[in-house]
């Protein structure tokens, strides 16, 4: 029998969402939040503001896009760009995760588009992204979190198009650098995975061309005031000038501020994108050596860096079921203190996932591998 590790992570918070906050945070450092007062008094706006600026700068957004603060989290960001940006031209849709498919079921059964073209693949698999047409909106999620599959690169989407791309960047904002930022005219995403912020909250960042469409379009549907972008035709430049819609919770602003000021010092895009990939190469090494263990993720070069997923293979469930041996496997290092929330999303199939993003630490991952291994010895079907 398999010895039981001596040592436990220094943290057992290996969940794809809400993630590890950075290290060292501290709820004390919250005090200094802007609390009892209108967000609208000049040092409310002044504490939007800096959160605005940390993202720009970190994210290294160029100073031409309009960056706001919108409710809802990371789904209020994306179907506020959803109902806000499209409508004019047709739509192709790129999905092969739980959220992204959620984006298909707005555009085809919400939204009344009248030409939308979807691309689905399976759990595992990158649709073909070459079928993009370039006159026709995009929408796609840079990392499938549910699937442990992203986009390799933005090679598909050319510099000159006609259509606006509108990405969900919720687990790839602060994991995987975004350089090309004159790809992407709508970038979505809340403050939960990359540097563990609270959720209640999403940023969408906007392009000066997809700007320039809101003051031309109007779309043919209601848009619920909470997400509404334009009135009476004009852009309404308030809300990205640090004035949000509706009330803010100031307290997850300064916790996104103080994630945010982490990253920053840290070295921005860069230097999270180093964690990743230390983090990263563990859990994948782990996983490719090991054959009781097979990737979700059938292309290497599309495996997600930030949420790895991974099934036990055949050979090791011998016919046991395999969703009741990861739920044992999850439940027994829960229970242990070593792991939380290692099962993956409920609506994919059933399968791990362990987010390997920059919040988290290289040993921790090193020690969970130890323990995964023991608890797949004490469950191996016989
Ligand atoms: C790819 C992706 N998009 C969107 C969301 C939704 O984010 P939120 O819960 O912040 O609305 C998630 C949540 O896990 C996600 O993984």
């Amino acid at each position: 029998m398999m010895q039981k590790p001596l040592k436990v992570p220094s943290s057992p918070l290996f969940g794809s969402g809400p993630c590890k906050k950075h290290p060292d945070w501290q709820a004390s450092e919250l005090q200094s939040a802007f609390l009892g007062r209108s967000h609208r008094a000049p040092e409310g706006v002044a504490r939007i503001q800096k959160l605005v600026d940390y993202t720009r700068s970190v994210l290294e957004i160029p100073q031409n896009y309009a960056i706001a603060m919108i409710p809802g989290s990371g789904t209020g960001a994306v179907e506020t760009a959803l109902w806000n940006f499209l409508g004019q031209r047709p739509v192709d849709i790129f999905a092969w995760d739980v959220f992204g498919k959620l984006w298909v079921t707005d555009a085809t059964e919400q939204l009344p588009l009248p030409q939308v073209r979807t691309f689905i693949a399976d759990f595992g698999q990158l649709p073909d992204l070459t079928q993009y047409n370039s006159s026709h909106d995009c929408v796609f999620t840079y990392n499938g979190t549910s699937a442990g599959v992203m986009v390799p690169d933005l090679h598909w989407i050319p510099e000159n198009r006609d259509g606006l791309t509108i990405c969900d960047a919720t687990s790839s904002a602060f994991v995987i650098p975004i350089k090309e930022w004159n790809k992407l005219d709508i970038t979505c995403f809340s403050w939960q995975k990359g540097f563990g912020g609270e959720a209640a909250h999403g940023m969408i960042i906007v392009s000066p061309r997809a700007l320039e469409h809101l003051r031309r379009h109007q779309p043919a549907w209601p848009i619920p005031r909470l997400f509404r972008l334009t009135k009476a035709g004009e852009v309404i430049t308030a809300i990205f000038e640090a004035k949000t819609i509706n009330t803010p919770s100031m307290l997850c602003v300064e916790d996104a501020i103080k994630g945010l000021e982490w990253a920053y010092n840290l070295g921005g895009q860069e230097a999270l994108w180093q964690r990743v990939q230390s983090n990263f190469a563990i859990i994948d090494g782990w996983i490719s050596q090991n054959p009781d263990l097979e990737h979700f993720a059938i292309a290497p070069q599309s495996r997600s860096r930030a949420s790895v997923c991974f099934k036990l293979s055949p050979s090791y469930c011998k016919g046991v079921d395999q969703a009741s041996l990861i739920s044992t496997i999850a439940s027994q290092l829960a229970e242990l203190g070593v792991a939380y929330d290692i099962k993956n999303h409920f609506l994919a199939p059933a399968s791990f996932r362990i987010w390997c993003g920059p919040t988290l630490e290289a040993e921790d991952l090193q020690i969970l591998t130890e323990w995964m291994n023991w608890a797949l010895a004490v469950h191996r079907p016989s």
